[in-house]
């Protein structure tokens, strides 16, 4: 199974503060970058660093810079964990990738997509909620048919049943999470979850 679930004081902290039903949408948003922030650490753990010549004031030295990194944030809940990426990466380069349920049909349509170039650099795809990770399946297709290898996903909370399609379709993604929670409900929710992050987000509750 390619899932890490960061079990680090700070991201069970945060985790706290985001599933509480009363957290306001102000308290919602930082503590989602806050959160971020210690999941970036693992995602980025293997990322192929160029060893470079630098000069310290005493004498030569190795240094090492990080490769190219593209954030693809799944809309729109993905967006609340972008600024924490551009803050720690700010030559970040920054994707979209929107799906929505058909009203009619009822299935899943692609409303927006917009890559930059992925050539080159680690991709960290953004899907905050793990639920039955068609999203994530999808987004993830289309940046591999974009030219992405090396993809790590990053999740505030993941469903066993999210984790599963992320294993059958993508083998190869790693996924980077807060918590692995207990199951989906007849909605789509994820129990406990910590209910709608878009929502919450951006008070359209
Ligand atoms: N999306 C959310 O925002 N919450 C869930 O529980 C599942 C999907």
């Amino acid at each position: 199974m390619n899932l890490t679930v960061i079990d680090h004081p700070l991201t069970r902290h945060y985790l706290t503060v985001l599933r509480d039903r009363r957290t306001t949408s102000e308290q919602f948003r930082a503590a989602s970058r806050r959160l971020t922030y210690t999941l970036i650490h693992e995602a980025t753990a293997r990322a192929p660093l160029h060893q470079i010549d630098i000069e310290t004031p005493l004498e030569p030295a190795v240094g090492y810079r990080m490769p190219g990194v593209v954030a693809i944030a799944v809309l729109r809940a993905g967006l609340g964990m972008l600024d924490a990426v551009i803050d720690l990466i700010p030559n970040v380069k920054v994707g979209f990738a929107g799906l929505q349920r058909d009203e009619e049909t009822a299935l899943p349509m692609e409303y927006y997509f917009r890559l930059p170039d992925l050539s080159g650099s680690v991709v960290l795809i953004l899907e905050p909620m793990l639920a039955t990770g068609g999203s994530l399946s999808w987004a993830v297709a289309k940046a591999k048919s974009n030219g992405a290898r090396e993809i790590t996903t990053l999740c505030v909370v993941a469903a066993p049943e999210g984790v599963r399609r992320m294993y059958q379709d993508h083998p190869d993604v790693r996924i980077v999470a807060a918590a692995l929670d207990r199951e989906l409900n007849s909605q789509f929710y994820i129990q406990p979850g910590l209910g709608d992050m878009g929502d919450r987000l951006f008070g359209t509750l």
